[in-house]
């Protein structure tokens, strides 16, 4: 069995072809440039001037044919109502003209099921960190439960914000990682409120910070505060479930400090840290969102077209999870 997956819950789309073994034949994303944020209306756009030619990328470059796809996947949430209805128009089109069946995942699952294939977790704590989402998840009583998660803003919007707002360029999180190379420590907010996070007071603090620190202190200073926040969360959530994997996904997962941080508290604990080392799978990807098709086709699962509306709000708890 072959799926394609689309996602483009956000600035990035991406086309995926896997099969069901888990073989990655495809895995081909566009990025709309943004300068000042991303504008709903025109990711959309973007989207859907780009989704043919990449749809028709990924079919070569799979070295198959559109007839040969069994399963269409796509992105049902959560992410921006514009983008989204792009993808589902895209994928219930495709899925009526080749008579395959259709599958809307949850976005935020995909990441997951995608980083324990590659990395062969089996029952991990996943802490998932992107421009958009930061939650630490746990598969707990047939549902992935969200344990911890940000009250406001996500950590890769937030280091975007700052080397925004000082001019550094965009997406922040590399340079700002390449910064804090160079850095000393500067005391910052540190705000963890139970399981869950806040970023915003964190972000005033290192922007007003730099107007009287080194750019480098101020970069340095705020990966350890973030991440330290986020290590935290995650580690309670270990101790309290009791397991024995630590998996890292999302755009922000790149960062090796942040790798570091995660690998040491999993190592207190006895128990395993895991990121993917494939770097496109990382971030937003069609091949998460076609092997998560997958998994719920093969577990039983099947959506009808009227269940294809798409879900701004989708949370993860949402999803019975029948594939585990
Ligand atoms: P989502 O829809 O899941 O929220 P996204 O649209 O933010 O995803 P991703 O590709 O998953 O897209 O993540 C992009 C984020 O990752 C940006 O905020 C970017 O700054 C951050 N990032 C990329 N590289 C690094 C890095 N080396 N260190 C820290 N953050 C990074
Ligand atoms: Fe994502």
């Amino acid at each position: 069995m072959i799926c394609l997956g689309i996602e483009g819950t956000a600035q990035k789309l991406g086309v995926g072809i896997v099969d069901e073994d888990g073989n990655i034949l495809a895995n081909e994303g566009k990025i709309q440039k943004i300068v000042e944020g991303i504008h709903p209306r025109e990711a959309a756009q973007h989207h859907a001037e780009n989704l043919k030619p990449l749809i028709e990328r990924a079919v070569e470059k799979a070295g198959i044919k559109l007839k040969d796809v069994d399963l269409i996947a796509f992105s049902q949430g959560p992410g921006l109502g514009p983008c989204l209805r792009v993808i589902a128009v895209a994928a219930r089109t495709l899925s009526l003209m080749l008579k395959k069946p259709i599958i809307g995942v949850n976005h935020c699952i995909a990441h997951i099921e995608i980083g324990k294939l590659l990395t062969k977790a089996k029952d991990p704590v996943t802490l998932y960190v992107s421009g958009g989402n930061t939650q630490v998840i746990a598969y707990a009583d047939g549902r992935y439960r969200v344990f911890g998660e940000t009250l406001d803003i996500a950590v890769g919007n937030m280091i975007d914000q700052f080397a925004r707002e000082l001019k550094l360029g965009a997406p922040g999180g590399p340079i700002v990682e390449k910064l804090a190379e160079k850095g000393k420590y500067i005391p910052l907010p540190y705000s963890v409120k139970g399981m869950d996070l806040t970023f915003s007071g964190l972000l005033t603090a290192s922007i007003k910070a730099a107007k009287n620190h080194r750019i480098e202190d101020v970069a340095f200073s705020l990966q350890e505060t973030a991440f330290a926040m986020l290590t935290e969360v995650t580690e309670r959530a270990l101790a309290q479930l009791g397991k024995k994997e630590v998996l890292l996904v999302g755009g922000v997962a790149v960062n090796k400090r942040l790798q570091q941080m995660l690998r040491d508290m999993a190592k207190e604990h006895g128990a395993k840290f895991l990121v993917p080392e494939r770097r496109d799978v990382l971030g937003d990807n069609g091949a998460m969102i076609a092997w998560l098709g997958i998994l719920m086709f093969k577990s039983g699962y099947r959506q009808k077209i009227e269940d294809t509306l798409v879900k701004q709000k989708f949370r993860t708890d949402e999803v019975e999870v029948t594939w585990i």
